[in-house]
C-alpha cells in the first residue's frame, strides 16, 4: 500500500517574498527536480513589482499581493497576510527575502513552522547590510543561516549555516553572489529535512533525526 504514509505526501508550503526571488527559484527548481517533497501552494509578495512574482507565475504557482502600503497599520497588514497565507493551508511558511517585520501574533500563529534565511552567520550580524558590516569589521568568514522564526528579529534557532572565507579583495557585490550561492543550497536542504519529518522544533530546540541539534549543521563552499 502506498499513499497513506504521511512522509510520501508532499508538504504544503507557502513562500513569502519581497523582491528578486532567487531563493524562491532555487526552491522551485529543486522541487521540480524531484529532490524536494513539497507542494508550493502559493507565493505571496508585499510588493506588487517583485520579480519573484513572475518566477512563480512562470512555474504555474498561484500568487497573491498583500501590499503593506494600503494598510493603516502593521496589525492590519499582518492580519491580511495571515489570512492570505492560511487560505493555502500550508504546513510550513518560508520567508525568502521577505522584507517586512512581522508582529508577535502572526509569528505565534506559525510557531515552529516558519523559516527564514538570513545573509550572515547568526547570531552575528542580524539586521540589514550584513555584507558591508562584515567587510567593515574585517571578518575572516561570512555566510548565510536558515533559522526558525521567533519573536526576536533574526534570532530563532539556527538549522544550517553555509560559510565562505572572506578575502581582502572582496566587496559587497561578490560577497552577495557567493553568499546567495550558498543560500540556494542550504535553504532547499533545510526545507527537505522538514518535509521528510526529519527536522522539527520542540520547546525552542531543534531536533534533527530525533537528536537535539546543539550547533547548526555546517555547509562550506
Ligand atoms: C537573501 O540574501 C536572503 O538572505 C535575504 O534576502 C535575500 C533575498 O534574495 N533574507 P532573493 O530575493 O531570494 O534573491
Amino acid at each position: 500500500m502506498t499513499g497513506n504514509n504521511p512522509s510520501t505526501i508532499p508538504l504544503p508550503i507557502v513562500i513569502l517574498i519581497s523582491g528578486y526571488g532567487s531563493n524562491l527559484q532555487a526552491i522551485i527548481d529543486t522541487t521540480r527536480d524531484g529532490e524536494l517533497p513539497v507542494e508550493i501552494r502559493g507565493v505571496i509578495s508585499n510588493r506588487p513589482d517583485a520579480y519573484g512574482l513572475l518566477r512563480a507565475k512562470k512555474a504555474g504557482i498561484p500568487t497573491k499581493i498583500i501590499n503593506h502600503k494600503i494598510y493603516s497599520d502593521r496589525r492590519e497588514f499582518d492580519r491580511a497576510l495571515q489570512e492570505a497565507i492560511d487560505s493555502y493551508h500550508p504546513s510550513l511558511v518560508i520567508l525568502a527575502g521577505f522584507m517586512r517585520i512581522l508582529g508577535p501574533d502572526l509569528i505565534n500563529h506559525y510557531q515552529d513552522r516558519m523559516m527564514n534565511i538570513h545573509p550572515s552567520l547568526l547570531p552575528a550580524y542580524p539586521g540589514l547590510h550584513t555584507h558591508q558590516r562584515v567587510l567593515d569589521a574585517g571578518e575572516k568568514r561570512h555566510g548565510a543561516s536558515v533559522h526558525f522564526v521567533t519573536n526576536e528579529l533574526d534570532s530563532g534557532p539556527v538549522i544550517i549555516q553555509g560559510s565562505i572565507a572572506v578575502s581582502p579583495g572582496d566587496n559587497v557585490e561578490n560577497l552577495n553572489t557567493r553568499v546567495q550561492k550558498l543560500e540556494h543550497h542550504i535553504y532547499p536542504l533545510a526545507i527537505k529535512w522538514f518535509a521528510e519529518r526529519r527536522l522539527e522544533i520542540k520547546e525552542n530546540k531543534i531536533m534533527l533525526d530525533n537528536k537535539p541539534l546543539t550547533t547548526p549543521v555546517e555547509y562550506n563552499e
